[in-house]
Parts: C-alpha cells; sequence; structure tokens
C-alpha cells in the first residue's frame, strides 16, 4: 500500500512537471502498466529494421537501430523485448559496446532490457535474434498454404506482442517512423505496413519506409509466394496467387469505401490503402497494419457479403491508427470509435437498411456477452483496468459494440450533423497521437456540452463509460430486414416446416439473424429438417457456419461432424474456433472429441488462437 502510494505520488509529480512544460503539445500520457519502457524519459522517434528472415531456422535476425530523444537526461534507455537473444548493443554516434542487461522474466511482459546511455547517444543499434516460437510470429509450412509450395510467414503485434520480434518500447503511447531492409529467400515476396513493393525483387532483399509515426503494435511483416492486383487507384489487394483472383473481386468494393470514409471524417492520410489475404490461420478476422491491412481469408464469401470487415479496419486509419488508445485501458477508443465508423461507412456504401442490420446483430451480441459476464462484471466497462493482467482480456463486445453504441447515443442526442462535425474534429485535432478516455470526455465537455447541465445529464457519460452492464439510455435499433425474419421465425416456431418459409431474397444477414433467434438447443428432427431446407452444414459462408456448427453441437446433431472438423482444422479464426470449442467441452463426450480435433489443429494455430483454446480445454502448453 505505501509503495503504491509513493508511486501514484511520483507520476502525478511527473505528470504535474509533464504538463506544465511549455515546450511540449503531447498530451499528458498515463503510465502504461503493459510496458517497461519510461518514454517520458526517453523516446525512440525512429527505428530502422536490418533483418534476415530464415525459414529453416525459424527466426529473424539482425540489428535494430533506435533513434532515440533523451527528454531528460536519463541514464538508460528501457525497452521491452520477449522471448528473443540480445548479441550485441552499440551506441551511437559514439560507435561504442554498450553496457545492458535482461530483467527477470515476467510472465506476458517478457524482459525488460535495460541499455546504459550516453549523454550525448543519439542511435542505440541492438544486434538480436528471435525465437522460434516467438509469440508475434507465425510459421507456415507450405502444406499451410494455398499454393503447398512455399512457407509463409505472418506477423500479429497487437496488442504487446511486438516485443517478441523487436526490441522496442511497445506501448500504445509511443510513436515512432520506421524503416526496413527485410531479406527473405529470393523467391519469396516481403510486405510490411509501409511503403511495399507489387514485385517481387530478384535478390529477396526489400526495403520499406513508414513515414507518418506509429505505435509498435502496428509493426507487420509478411512473407509469402505472394502475387498482387491492383482493384483502385491507390488500393490493390496481395494474396498467394492461387487466391488472388477471388480475392480481389471480393474486395472490389474498397476504393468506394476509402471514398466513403473520407467523406465522413477528413482525408485517408497513409496515401495507399491494399490488403492481404493471408492464410487461414491468421487468428483474427482483420488487423489494421497501416496501409496494408491483414485479413483472414474466411471473408471470402463468394458474394461480398462479409466486406463490413473491410470497412473496420479501413476506418482504423482514423480511429486507432491516427488516434490511438493511450493504454491498453482504453481499447474502447480504437475499436468502439472503429465500429461505430465502419457502421457509418456501411450506411454511406449499402444503405440504411443494411446497416441497420449490422447494428441489429451486434446489439444481439452486446447482449449476449453481458448477459455472460454477468452485468456487475467490471469487464463490461468501457474504461477496463488490465494491470497485471492479458490486455487480450479486454477483447470483447463491450469495447466494439458498447462503444459503438455509445457513439451512435450521443450522435442521436446532438443530432448527426453537429456530431459528424465533432468527431472530424477529434480526429484531426489528435492525428498522430495517444488518447485517454478522459481526454474524450474532457473534449466532450469543451465542444458539445459547454456547461449546459441538463444537457450534460442526458448524455449520461458516466454511466457509459464508468458503469458495468448496459446504460438505461441505450439506443433503440429496429430493423424492418429483420421483422420479416422474426416473422418467419414465428412462423417455424408454431410449427411451419422450414420449406414453407419465405426465405427469398434473404443475405447473409437475414441468415444471421434468423439462425440467432433460432433456440440454443434444437431437435434432431428439428436440425434434419432445417439442414435439408438450406443446406447450412455444406454453407460456404464462414459466419453462417459458424452459428449452425454451434447449434448443431450443442443439439448433438451428429451428421455436422464432418464439417465440424473441417471447420476447424482448415482456419485458426480465434473469433470461430472459441465458441466452438466452448460449446464441445460443456459435455465430457464432446470434450474427448475436442481434444481429439485440437491434437490435430494445433500446431497450425497461431499462438493468438492456440492459447485461447488451451484456456478452454484445460491444456498445459
Ligand atoms: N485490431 C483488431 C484486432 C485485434 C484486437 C488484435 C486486439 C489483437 C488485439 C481488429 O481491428 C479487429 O477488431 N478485428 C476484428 C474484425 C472486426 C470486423 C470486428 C476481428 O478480427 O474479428
Ligand atoms: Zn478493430
Amino acid at each position: 500500500m505505501i509503495s503504491m502510494n509513493r508511486t501514484i505520488v511520483v507520476v502525478s509529480l511527473a505528470l504535474i512537471a509533464l504538463s506544465c512544460s511549455p515546450s511540449t503539445r503531447q498530451a499528458v500520457v498515463p503510465r502504461d502498466p503493459h510496458s517497461f519502457a519510461r518514454p517520458e524519459e526517453v523516446v525512440v522517434t525512429h527505428l530502422h529494421l536490418d533483418l534476415t528472415v530464415s525459414f529453416e531456422r525459424r527466426q529473424l535476425s539482425g540489428t535494430a537501430t533506435l533513434t532515440i530523444d533523451n527528454k531528460t537526461g536519463a541514464p538508460q534507455l528501457l525497452l521491452d523485448t520477449r522471448d528473443m537473444t540480445i548479441e550485441a548493443v552499440t551506441l551511437l554516434p559514439e560507435d561504442k559496446a554498450a553496457t545492458w542487461s535482461l530483467g527477470e522474466t515476467v510472465p506476458l511482459l517478457g524482459q525488460r532490457l535495460a541499455v546504459d546511455i550516453a549523454p550525448t547517444t543519439k542511435q542505440v543499434a541492438i544486434r538480436y535474434a528471435t525465437s522460434p516460437n516467438a509469440a508475434a510470429l507465425q510459421w507456415l509450412e507450405p502444406a499451410q498454404t494455398s499454393g503447398k509450395k512455399h512457407p509463409f510467414l505472418f506477423t500479429q503485434s497487437q496488442a504487446i506482442l511486438a516485443r517478441t520480434w523487436v526490441p522496442c518500447q511497445d506501448g500504445p503511447g509511443v510513436r515512432m517512423t520506421y524503416s526496413a531492409r527485410i531479406q527473405v529467400p529470393p523467391d519469396l515476396l516481403a510486405l510490411m505496413s509501409a511503403s511495399n513493393p507489387t514485385v517481387r525483387s530478384r535478390t529477396g532483399l526489400y526495403e520499406f519506409r513508414m513515414d507518418q509515426p506509429i505505435p509498435s503494435y502496428l509493426l507487420a511483416l509478411a512473407v509469402g509466394d505472394i502475387a498482387f492486383k491492383p482493384v483502385g487507384a491507390r488500393s490493390g489487394v496481395y494474396a498467394e496467387p492461387s487466391v488472388i483472383e477471388k480475392a480481389s473481386w471480393e474486395l472490389a468494393d474498397t476504393e468506394k469505401m476509402i471514398e466513403a470514409a473520407e467523406k465522413l471524417y477528413g482525408p485517408y492520410r497513409w496515401e495507399r490503402y491494399d490488403i492481404i489475404v493471408l492464410p487461414p490461420s491468421f487468428p483474427f478476422g482483420g488487423m489494421e497494419n497501416p496501409r496494408l491491412t491483414f485479413a483472414t481469408p474466411t471473408i471470402l464469401a463468394g458474394d461480398r457479403s462479409l466486406v463490413s470487415l473491410v470497412a473496420h479496419e479501413l476506418a482504423h486509419s482514423w480511429s486507432g491508427n491516427l488516434v490511438t488508445n493511450a493504454t491498453w485501458n482504453d481499447f474502447w477508443l480504437n475499436e468502439g470509435f472503429t465500429t461505430y465508423f465502419e457502421n457509418r461507412i456501411m450506411e454511406a456504401t449499402e444503405g440504411r437498411p443494411y446497416s441497420e442490420m449490422l447494428a441489429q446483430l451486434s446489439l444481439q451480441d452486446l447482449r449476449a456477452t453481458v448477459a455472460e459476464l454477468g452485468d456487475t462484471s467490471a469487464m463490461t466497462k468501457l474504461k477496463l483496468d488490465l494491470e497485471g493482467r492479458d490486455p487480450d482480456e479486454g477483447v470483447s463486445d463491450i469495447a466494439y459494440n458498447k462503444g459503438a453504441l455509445f457513439l451512435r447515443h450521443l450522435e442521436e442526442k446532438v443530432g448527426r450533423e453537429v456530431w459528424d462535425i465533432f468527431l472530424r474534429n477529434w480526429f484531426d485535432e489528435h492525428a498522430f497521437r495517444s488518447s485517454t478516455t478522459e481526454e474524450f470526455v474532457t473534449y466532450l465537455q469543451k465542444k458539445l456540452i459547454k456547461g449546459n447541465q441538463k444537457f450534460e445529464k442526458e448524455l449520461d457519460i458516466h454511466a457509459w463509460i464508468y458503469e458495468s452492464g448496459l446504460p438505461t439510455t441505450l439506443p433503440v435499433i429496429t430493423s424492418e430486414e429483420f421483422k420479416r425474419v422474426d416473422g418467419e421465425v414465428d412462423q417455424w416456431k408454431s410449427g411451419a416446416p422450414p420449406k414453407q418459409l419465405s426465405v427469398t431474397g434473404w443475405t447473409t444477414h437475414h441468415w444471421l439473424h434468423f439462425l440467432k433467434a433460432l433456440p440454443d438447443q434444437l431437435t434432431i428432427q428439428q436440425m434434419v429438417a432445417l439442414d435439408a431446407a438450406f443446406g447450412f452444414t455444406r454453407s460456404g459462408n464462414s459466419e453462417i457456419l459458424a452459428l449452425w456448427l454451434q447449434k448443431a453441437v450443442a443439439s448433438d446433431y451428429r451428421k455436422a461432424d464432418g464439417a465440424l472438423e473441417s471447420f476447424l482444422t482448415g482456419q485458426g479464426r480465434r473469433k470461430f474456433l472459441r465458441p466452438l470449442y466452448a460449446e464441445l467441452a460443456k459435455t465430457p463426450d464432446g470434450m474427448a472429441r475436442a481434444k481429439a480435433i485440437y491434437a490435430k489443429a494445433r500446431p497450425s494455430y497461431h499462438s493468438v488462437s492456440a492459447n485461447t483454446i488451451d484456456g478452454i480445454l484445460g491444456e498445459s502448453k
């Protein structure tokens, strides 16, 4: 307790000192509980990577040269590392070997790297090599790719995994520009979250630049047999050659989305916007790596019905990449804003009835998550306290959908016209900076509330951000499209056979709503009839299949066993894996089947997904 108080005093003094300093326009950045770095003393402003990618050794090795700004004349640079071998550290321009040490290993956080620096030091060059099981890196055998001939490598740095492949100040409150020279086998292409090539180099050497300052969680690299196809003047798609046609067809509306986004909240500031469709083990739907969104191939439904994921990752070019959550406790500032913005892009490109279906589905997910966590759980608050926990625990429908609904609520209270100007200014005025929840509240007060107490009460800000559960001021969402679906569900419930339901013109989202509106558990006869009428087990749409398979497990509909196993082994998207394994784990027989499938599938999952499933099945690594 005593040391805790002292920390608070020290931190507050530091904050007061910072906020009083006239030379800095930088906002007050709180201490990041997930980083060993002390950027308020010495901050990394530029990173240069010179790395060789070895598929044989499953290793990146070379040098990271960090340009620093020693604001306080501190004697040490503190960095985050995890599972890596540090070989040598040199100070520049002194060109002198540095004294350095690695701290004890802390679970999740890794090891602190402390480098003694001189007052004259401008750069610190670290020679290092990654570990074969570096959590950010997934090394794929040729068999795990679509072409089957070449290996593949991709990174996933968010939230705190960048430190497993680059020694850095691994917190979202620090921004740096970067450049890189990456040597890969000559028959492969390398891409980063930076300026990118579109064709292979003869030597396998690639150079990259990212001139806009970004936080470390947006560092990204992908290496493989990758083709490129433009889909717009400043956008294109990368994928394995056998996937490129399908992928570029599916994502053809990207330019339209960029234009819609710019019209809403200002110019796209990252020059190009490309998307790489990765092999199926990619653990997320998408990852907003700047200039190059990483995406799962499970969005390739063949009818462009799952492209709101692109709207989401694109929206992060404003909410997240331009204005970044200061720490992972403010994660909703990234994901809630982005989910709101995603919906606005979809409204602009597909119309309100479409975006209201998306909003309704999100609200249903949110209600289910609040019910699951319990409406008094601290994890249902927008502002989180993840100290001592994995920031991954904050990744839930709360940050995404409660966050988005909060902004929708504000929009409805102030009116769209005023709201859109407000939000655009928020992005402009905080561009290339990190922000806290509290800064956002202050900004709301200054720009919208302006001392009007009655209005402040209506906005209900405290309840939305700092209280658990769902506030009483939750917006009402009505989807006329879904009312049609509900009508058919009622028919079915009163005994109409599935074949007699009127489903003409239903799209992916109607079907998703239909499946969610059915009871969790059905009788075998009901499952058989639904499957015979609508062919769910054979669905090529990953979202529909995922919901159907969950019902199949809950209902013990064993005819879907084959499809279930192929789905669990054929892709590694955590959002799909988690509920299916969790459903299986509910019965002893299901648990045994889950373990048998997992034994085969685990080696092909990314560590992000494997860690989650380990937890569900009680496996120790
Ligand atoms: N930035 C997230 C993915 C992420 C969050 C990775 C936290 C690691 C830690 C990305 O923008 C995202 O939200 N992806 C979603 C897709 C989306 C349409 C909701 C996903 O992967 O499901
Ligand atoms: Zn996101």
